[in-house]
């Protein structure tokens, strides 16, 4: 779980990157990436080069980061030793953390959940944690080619990426109907596509990064995940567990439709990323309050946690709209919410220090309100 609040710190990260900067109009051709604000690239690599030392420490991480992957992966998902039931090796499998064999049982059927408890047993589908390092990675290679313009690291974010999705021997299919199984009971769930809608956005980004001429990614490359994307996108918004999942009101929700509007932009479907940044108001409407609270997440036993793993949703999804003439960091809804209301409304537990946790309240708070 702490995963999710450094995702979270990831996603301050791009906003920060994202925040517009007034004083520079660009001529130069920006990266098509769908969170992160393109023009914002050039300018820190314009930057960059005419040797502005204030970027230098945030560089020095970046690289540091991208070098730590250097000599990690590439995964796929045929690693696996067992298709999951009913797929195969090439789908996506994860299983649920939580649930065990009963024991009064002798196949162990039906299973049970023990919340909390984490059950070796999920280690047979290393596809989750692998997926989390083919995000972070790509992420990280791409940026450090991009502003150091070393090949390497573009090198072997392509050899990352083209063997996860278009090797024919390693590629993933391009669905998740296996995620979350739980043994006995189901060989995947709809909920399961949050293993991908928390995060996927980062390797969109990282892939308009390669895009604009990176050694080691050629254009045939390009096509295919261009290709797979589509081939996912359709899966996403026609499959049961994709209309399942985009239809759920809480942060389920809004991660699956998050994902679905930074896919469609990615792939050039404009009426369905428009029409999807569009409904991000009706998120804002029905799960944020007028004094920015969200009653949903704040029922959880990890209120906190959920609130924030929200909010994450939504401010990438208003990233995302952006480049959709969609502004979701202006819009009011009908009570009067507003992102930045939900901002605030947890900045004081933010603050008040539980921890690590007070890190990502803090900084999405000065970044907003910097705006
Ligand atoms: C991403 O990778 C960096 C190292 O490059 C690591 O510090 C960070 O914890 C990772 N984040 C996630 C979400 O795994
Ligand atoms: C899995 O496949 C078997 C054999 O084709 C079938 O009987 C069963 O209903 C399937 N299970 C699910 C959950 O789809
Ligand atoms: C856009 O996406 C929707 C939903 O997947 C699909 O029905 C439609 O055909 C797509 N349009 C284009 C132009 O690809
Ligand atoms: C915020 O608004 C909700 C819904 O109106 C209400 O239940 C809650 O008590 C309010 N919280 C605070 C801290 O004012």
């Amino acid at each position: 779980m702490r995963v999710l609040y450094i995702s979270f710190l990831v996603l301050t990260a791009n906003i920060v990157a994202a925040l517009p900067d007034p004083g520079h109009s660009n001529s130069r051709k920006a990266p098509g990436t769908v969170v992160i604000d393109g023009y914002r690239l050039v300018d820190a690599k314009a930057r960059l080069n005419r040797g502005d030392h204030s970027l230098e420490s945030s560089l020095d991480r970046l690289v540091a980061q991208a070098d730590s992957w250097l000599n990690q992966g590439p995964w796929t998902v045929t690693s696996k030793t067992k298709a999951p039931p009913n797929g195969t090796i090439h789908d996506y499998a994860s299983q649920a953390p939580y649930w065990w064999p009963n024991p009064n049982t002798p196949d162990g059927c039906p299973y049970i959940q023990k919340d909390g408890v984490r059950n070796p047993e999920v280690d047979n589908y290393p596809d989750k944690i692998n997926s989390i390092k083919l995000f972070n990675s790509t992420y990280s290679l791409s940026l450090a080619w991009y502003y150091t313009g070393n090949p390497k690291y573009s090198y072997h974010a392509a050899e990352i990426i083209r063997t996860w999705f278009l090797d024919p021997k390693t590629a993933m299919n391009p669905n998740l109907d296996h995620a979350q199984i739980i043994p006995c009971a189901n060989t995947g769930r709809s909920i399961g596509i949050i293993d991908f809608s928390q995060d996927y956005t980062e390797i969109i980004d990282a892939v308009a990064i390669l895009n604009t001429g990176a050694p080691g990614w050629t254009k045939t490359d390009a096509a295919a995940f261009q290709e797979w994307n589509k081939q996912f996108l359709l899966w996403l918004t026609y499959s049961p567990f994709g209309v399942e999942e985009s239809s759920a009101t809480n942060n389920h929700g809004t991660f699956a439709n998050m994902q679905i509007t930074a896919l469609a932009l990615f792939t050039g479907n404009h009426s369905l990323a428009l029409s999807k940044a569009k409904l991000a108001k009706d998120f804002i409407n029905n799960q944020v309050t007028s004094n920015g609270s969200q009653p949903q997440e704040l029922a959880r036993t990890r209120s906190f946690h959920y609130s924030n793993f929200d909010l994450t949703a939504h401010l990438r999804w208003a990233l995302i709209a952006r480049k959709l003439g969609v502004d979701l960091f202006k819009y009011k809804g009908p009570q009067d919410q507003t992102l930045f209301k939900a901002v605030n409304f947890l900045v004081p537990a933010a603050t008040r220090g539980r921890g690590g946790l007070e890190v990502p309240g803090a900084a999405v708070y000065s970044v907003c309100s910097n705006r």
